[in-house]
């Protein structure tokens, strides 16, 4: 294979093209229907989605980061705090190995986000750190299923029966994984997910989902995501304009048809990847503990910190595009200087200075893993 050829990360196109058919099949019942909005094939998906996760509401959204602030905002009214919005006092663990919206939507909702370190193996949420950080402040917490692989969820949900504190969980990275057999954004009192284009499941354009099995839960998300109508043209309280539009549920039902068999090719590539990088001793590679189904949305290797950047060159000027997801905690970021710490969070800035994405799509050649592998050993000299 050429130098200069091009590995992505992800390839939309590829996917494009074997998905061509069947997204014009479900797109063009939008244009016959010209229900764009709160419009059938939203009901559609919905009711699919019900299934698929197995919860009793499946509820669209503009974006994932609208389906945590909605589901967070729910929480403070089951907490009966005014209007729905958090206090400052009040405060949500979560991770600061996450992406910005995380975090972000707990200042929307009113509240302080808490950082807590990260188990250095699985780089998702520490359950013995959560404890550490509970108060009498503590409300609820924020486990994040980082890069298709499940938290800890035995543990945190046990945490959270103890100190009665809510669980909303980000599922953005990991549609369709599981741990101990149930999907994974079922197991709290809401799971948020994100259709963003790079995700597993992927609109093409922005779009996310609230998924509980609670009543009234159900009841305040819909108000929410249409102005905080629980009527039509009555604000009961203060929303948002964030209704999942129809033409994405088309694409998102197009896809979901697909969604496992995609789901397997990611683990494919996976596991031909640890069997090629086995022999690379510098190299981590992702673990999946006991229990858990991996969804791979992020192929992830740890390298010794200081030649992590050496390396994203190498594979660069070998055409291959590697990326850091996250190379700044969230705890290091201006926007979250009112956020409580606890601890060093040490694994988490380590986990900062050595993570590198490889590519990782259901459309990756043999010839191209292998051309990874290869690009991976010559950096280190094997
Ligand atoms: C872990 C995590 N949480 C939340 C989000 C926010 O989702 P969206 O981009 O759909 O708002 C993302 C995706 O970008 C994410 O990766």
């Amino acid at each position: 294979m050429a130098g200069n050829t091009k590995i992505h990360l992800l390839d939309l196109k590829r996917e494009y093209a074997f998905l061509k058919k069947d997204i014009a099949k479900e797109t063009k019942k939008c244009f016959a229907t010209q229900s764009w909005i709160l419009g059938e094939q939203l009901v559609t998906l919905e009711t699919a989605l019900t299934g698929y996760l197995n919860t009793k509401y499946a509820l669209g959204v503009a974006s994932g980061t609208d389906a945590l602030l909605i589901a967070l905002r729910t929480q403070a009214f089951r907490l009966k705090k005014k209007g729905g919005f958090f206090d400052a006092k009040d405060e949500i663990i979560t991770t600061p190995f996450t992406f910005v919206a995380t975090a972000e939507v707990i200042t929307r909702a009113g509240a302080t986000p808490v950082f807590v370190d990260i188990d250095p193996a699985t780089f998702n949420i520490s359950p013995s750190s959560i404890k550490r950080a509970i108060t009498q402040n503590t409300k609820g917490i924020i486990p994040v299923h980082l890069y298709g692989l499940g938290c800890a969820m035995d543990e945190i949900l046990k945490i959270a029966k103890t100190h009665n504190l809510f669980i909303v969980e980000d599922v953005a990275q990991s549609f369709g994984a599981s741990y101990k057999g149930t999907k994974l954004g079922t197991l709290g009192d809401a799971g948020c997910f994100s259709f963003f284009p790079s995700k597993n499941l992927g609109a093409y354009g922005d779009g996310g989902l609230v998924a509980t099995d609670d009543d009234m839960a159900a009841i305040l998300t819909k108000a929410l995501r249409n102005h905080g109508q629980l009527q039509k043209y009555d604000a009961a309280y203060i929303g948002y304009n964030s209704r999942l539009d129809s033409f994405q549920a088309a694409v998102l039902l197009a896809k979901l048809k697909h969604i496992d068999r995609f789901n397997e090719l990611r683990n494919n590539v996976a596991q031909k990847y640890a069997r090629g990088l086995a022999r690379v001793t510098q190299v981590q590679l992702p673990l999946v503990p006991k229990n858990h189904t991996h969804v791979y949305n992020l192929y992830n290797i740890m390298v010794p910190a200081d030649i992590r950047d050496a390396l994203l060159k190498h594979l660069g000027h070998q055409g291959i595009e590697s990326r850091v997801y996250y190379p700044i905690p969230l705890h290091k970021m201006g926007a979250f200087c009112n956020a409580r710490r606890v601890g060093t969070l040490e694994n988490t800035e380590k986990a900062s200075l050595g993570i590198l994405s490889l590519p990782l799509n259901p459309f990756l050649q043999d010839g191209e893993i292998k051309y990874v592998i290869k690009a991976i050993g010559d950096f280190f000299s094997l």
